[in-house]
């Protein structure tokens, strides 16, 4: 697994300083708020499951959790092919509620922008979002995202949560995979 990977682009320990900072500055713009209406984490399966995982560990305020599962990448796909909010488990009312959507990775956009428009039809009092990456391209960096853990170049990476073809995530750390094992992939969409 680790022979894939052509180079580690942030590794474990610069991952999770920055998230507890990203934790420190979510808790200070939302506590008091949360205390009463209650807070409802939003984490888009599946790439953002190790993230969720460390932030909420930041997090010392009352919350829910709520999954939403989006696929926009299918198998070995490496560029968006459309989004498909696939399922959605959230509490029964988001009335009231302070949501905050977590990804893995903001890219395209339209995985956060179609996640945010559903949840804020549902009349919730505040709906922010956070990334652990940002693609350091125009779509991305026009997407509303309150929260953003590092902003990246425009390569395709795997690890922490991230995958390519449901592989990788895994990896500890944030790695940029081997051209090779992309264009080895017949069913690769890449562009
Ligand atoms: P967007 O809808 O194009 O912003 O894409 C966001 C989703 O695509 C993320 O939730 C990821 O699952 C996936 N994605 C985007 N870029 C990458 C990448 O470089 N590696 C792995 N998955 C990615
Ligand atoms: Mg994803």
């Amino acid at each position: 697994m680790r022979q894939d990977i052509e180079r580690i682009l942030i590794d474990r320990k610069t991952i999770s300083d920055r998230i507890a900072e990203l934790g420190r500055s979510i808790v200070e713009d939302l506590r008091g708020q949360v205390e009463e209406d209650g807070l409802i984490l939003v984490p888009i399966m599946t790439g953002s499951i190790t993230f969720v995982a460390d932030l909420m560990r930041e997090l010392p305020l009352r919350m829910r959790i709520g999954l939403v599962t989006a696929s926009s990448y299918p198998g070995t796909a490496t560029t968006s092919q459309g989004v498909s909010l696939e399922g959605l488990q959230l509490p029964g009312s988001l009335e009231g509620r302070h949501i905050l959507i977590l990804d893995d990775i903001l890219d395209s956009g339209r995985t956060i922008r179609s996640v945010r428009a559903e949840i804020a039809s549902r009349s919730p009092s505040s709906v922010r979002s956070c990334v652990l990456l940002r693609k350091r391209i125009p779509s991305a960096m026009e997407t509303p995202c309150e929260y953003v853990g590092f902003d990246i170049e425009n390569e395709f990476v795997v690890g922490y949560g991230l995958d390519y073809d449901d592989y990788y995530r895994n990896l500890p750390d944030i790695g940029v995979l081997r051209e090779e094992i992309i264009q080895a992939n017949p069913g690769t969409a890449k562009s």
